[in-house]
Order: C-alpha cells, then structure tokens, then sequence
C-alpha cells in the first residue's frame, strides 16, 4: 500500500484503536491540485422546482459551482436548503428545471452513472455481508463478483474493517457503516465522488476521526470530491474551498477558499488562528442568511 501524504487525528477515545494504528506519517507533499484544464466538476445556473399540490416549490435557484482535479469542496448550508436535491442533480438522478451540468467540460445534464455518489443514508444492504457490500461498486462497474471481492478485501485494512469481511452491516459500529460505504463508493472507479453528509449521524469524536482519515484516504486515491455538510468545522478542516447555501431555495451566498496548509492535522488545524477566523467569516456568513 502506498504511504499517505497526511496524517490522521489520533484521540483514543470511539474508534481510536484503528486510527491509532492505520495512521501514516510522510514527509512527502500533497499533490498540486485544481491546476489546467476545465473543472472535473461543473454546475452551470442550476435551478429547480418542484411540482407539488400546493404549485411549484422552488428548491434551487442559480446554482454555480466548480471542483477541479483532486480538489476537495464542501457545501454548507441550513436543513432543507437543497443540498440533497443538488447532488441527485450532479448524480444525473433528477434532471434540473434549468442550468446544466459538466464534467470535464462535456456537458452530462441529467446523465447517471458519471460520478460516484453517496447517498445521505448509507444505504448498505442489510442481507448483504460487509465484503459483498463493498465490492457492489465495483460489481456494478461490471467487474467479476470474485475480482470485485478480491480488490475490496484488499482495502478492508484501510478501511478499518478488517476482520469484517463477513460481518452483517448490523452488527458494524456507526464509523465502520461510514467507511464500507465510503470503500463502495472509492471503488466505483469515478474521478468525482459526491458524499452526502457522510459523518452526520457519528458522535463527535469519531467524526473528527473519521475527517483525519478521510482526508487520507482522498490524497492516496486522488479523487475529486464534494461534500455536503451543515457542520462549520468540517467544511473548513476538509476542503479547499466552501461554498456557502442561503436556506430554500437554496443560492450559492458564498464561496470561500481555504488556504490552510496541508496535511491537516486535526488538533492543531481547528485550534489555528486562521482556521477560527475562517470559522467566525463562514459562521457570520450562514447567520446572516438566516
Ligand atoms: N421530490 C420532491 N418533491 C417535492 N419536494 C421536494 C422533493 N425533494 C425535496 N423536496 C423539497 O426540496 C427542499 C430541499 O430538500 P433537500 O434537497 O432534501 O434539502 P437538504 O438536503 O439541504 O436538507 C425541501 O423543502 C424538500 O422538502
Ligand atoms: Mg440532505
């Protein structure tokens, strides 16, 4: 396995076991990122509505919003606000009222299959063992059931789930949930992953784990990703840049770069003056949308 270029947080509380011990040190820099060429992902003036009894709801207006090669992007924005409808319009799973959106700069409006997506609900299958939950991304790529098994068990130690491989997704914690679900969608084998509120429903200290890891795993992948999230300090601490929702319908307020060095350390990253200063700018920025 290839060393990592960041390094995890390592409190020893939840989890703490498995990141104790999958965490790499490397002296070895971060990939230059977002650099040439057109966005990997683009959204271009996205609105939609909704036809509903009570006439159109109108979810999103004038959306517009890029991720480059190997950048990472977070959404943020208030309960409600369409950041789920967003990304089924990324997906190419529900089609826009108007706007359009690129990939590498070819226009695949309405398009699935393009994009790796993970959905707000992890949506492991319940009669299906952790292994075979895993390599379905890979099944659905069209590689063998014995090749798609043989690859995922070989990131099973990565992903902290080893000794898993024939576990039931009952009987995994929270975090492990998170991370067979995260493994399906790396192996999808797409430049551009979206991940819906992947830590939304985990305790506090095994999401701050789970970030430190996560962040890992992007620089050994090198995956484009976008997250969505309404936590303030995990849109800063995870990405390059944060683009800002007002409530429904949502509008893009803002868009924030961060220029925190990397690797991220957790501890010290989120305790750093510029990361608080980042957080009191995006922080004034939601509430005065509220
Ligand atoms: N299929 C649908 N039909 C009608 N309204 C919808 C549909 N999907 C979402 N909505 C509405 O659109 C708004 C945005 O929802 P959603 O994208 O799930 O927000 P978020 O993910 O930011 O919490 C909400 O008011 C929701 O009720
Ligand atoms: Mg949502």
């Amino acid at each position: 396995m290839r060393e990592t270029a960041s390094r995890s947080s390592t409190s020893s509380s939840g989890e703490g076991e498995f990141f104790r011990d999958t965490v790499a040190r490397s002296s070895s820099p971060p990939p230059r990122r977002g650099r040439g060429g057109p966005p990997r992902l683009e959204a271009r003036a996205i609105s939609k509505h909704f036809e509903t009894h009570a006439g159109a709801l109108p979810a999103l207006v004038d959306v517009s919003l890029a991720a480059g090669a190997g950048e990472f992007v977070s959404i943020i924005g208030p309960s409600g606000c369409g950041k789920t409808t967003l990304f089924n319009i990324l997906a190419g799973l529900e089609p826009p009222s108007s706007g359009d959106v690129l990939l590498n700069g070819v226009e695949r409006t309405s398009q699935p299959g393009a994009v790796g997506y993970m959905l707000q609900k992890d949506l492991l299958l319940p009669w299906k063992s952790t292994l075979d939950n895993a390599a379905l991304g890979l099944q659905l790529q069209g590689v063998s059931w014995r090749r798609a098994r043989e690859e995922a068990r070989g990131w099973f130690p990565r992903f902290g789930l080893e000794g898993f491989e024939r576990e039931y997704p009952h009987a995994l914690s929270g975090g492990m949930r998170q991370r067979a679900a995260l493994l399906r969608t790396f192996l999808a084998r797409r430049e551009v992953l979206l991940l819906d509120e992947p830590f939304g429903a985990l305790d506090a200290l095994t999401r701050a784990e789970m970030q430190g890891w996560l962040l890992d795993v992007w620089t050994e992948f090198g995956k484009t990703i976008v997250l969505v999230t309404h936590d303030v300090e995990e849109a800063i601490f995870l990405s390059d840049r944060v683009y800002v929702m007002t409530p429904r319908p949502g509008r893009i307020a803002a868009a924030v770069e961060v220029a925190l060095p990397r690797p991220r350390v957790y501890d010290e990253a989120v305790t750093s003056v510029p990361f608080l200063a980042l957080k009191r700018k995006l922080l004034d920025s939601l509430r005065s949308l509220g």
